[in-house]
């Protein structure tokens, strides 16, 4: 089983290289940004304490991003594997995600980071805000809060996984093309 984390800080291109992942290893790809976009969309009451959170670029907690990949691993027993995108973005829910592959006797293959420089990260969602429609993408004092938080509570995920010499990190700058070479050559390690 393939069970690949991408990691980067917000704009780094996790979203844009799942896309390519998911086709080439017909892996699932359990993005938390995208589920709790879609509890807003529902109106339903996750949703609407998420957007709070969200609109000013501050996690929302734990226990909420665990149970729904908790659900999600449950909805599908038989995948070749899993790309988690934007998840596990604190320790706490690093060690949740081992625990619950082990209950299903599996693991995390590998993390690949994306290494991209703040200020390339606030030039690609501003202009991604200019037409995607979402608030946190619009202002760019929101988007420095994403890139604080990162910081703070997401980046001491990397050592987690360097403590289980599964990290790895390359070049998220230049062309989506040569960014999934460089992810399919460490994918090829594994
Ligand atoms: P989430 O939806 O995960 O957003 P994010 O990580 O902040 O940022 P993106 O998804 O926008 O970045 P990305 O790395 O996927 O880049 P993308 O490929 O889209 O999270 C949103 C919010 O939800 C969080 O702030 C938090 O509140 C909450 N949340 C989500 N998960 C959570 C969790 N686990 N715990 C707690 N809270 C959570 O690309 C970005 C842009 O760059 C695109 O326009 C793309 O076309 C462009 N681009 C991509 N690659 C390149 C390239 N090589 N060159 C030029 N442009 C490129």
């Amino acid at each position: 089983m393939l069970n690949l984390v991408l990691f980067g800080p917000p704009g780094a291109g996790k979203g844009t290289q799942s896309q390519n992942l998911i086709e080439k290893f017909g892996l699932i790809h359990l993005s938390t940004g995208d589920l709790l976009r879609g509890e807003i969309t529902q109106g339903t009451e996750l949703g609407i304490e998420a957007k709070k959170l969200m609109d000013e670029g501050v996690l929302v907690p734990d226990s909420v991003v665990i149970g729904m990949i908790s659900n999600k691993l449950d909805a599908n027993k038989d995948a070749k594997g899993f790309i988690f995108d934007g998840f596990p973005r604190t320790v706490a829910q690093a060690e949740a995600l081992d625990n619950l592959l082990e209950s299903k006797e599996s693991a995390i293959s590998g993390m690949i980071a994306l290494e991209v420089t703040d200020a390339e990260l606030e030039q690609r969602l501003l202009k991604r805000g200019e037409t995607s429609g979402r608030p946190d993408d619009a202002n760019p004092e929101v988007i420095r809060k994403r890139i604080k938080e990162y910081n703070d509570k997401t980046a001491p995920v990397a050592g987690f996984y360097k403590n289980q010499n599964k990290f790895t990190s390359i070049n998220g700058i230049g062309a989506v093309e040569e960014i999934f070479d460089s992810i399919n050559t460490v994918i090829a390690s594994y």
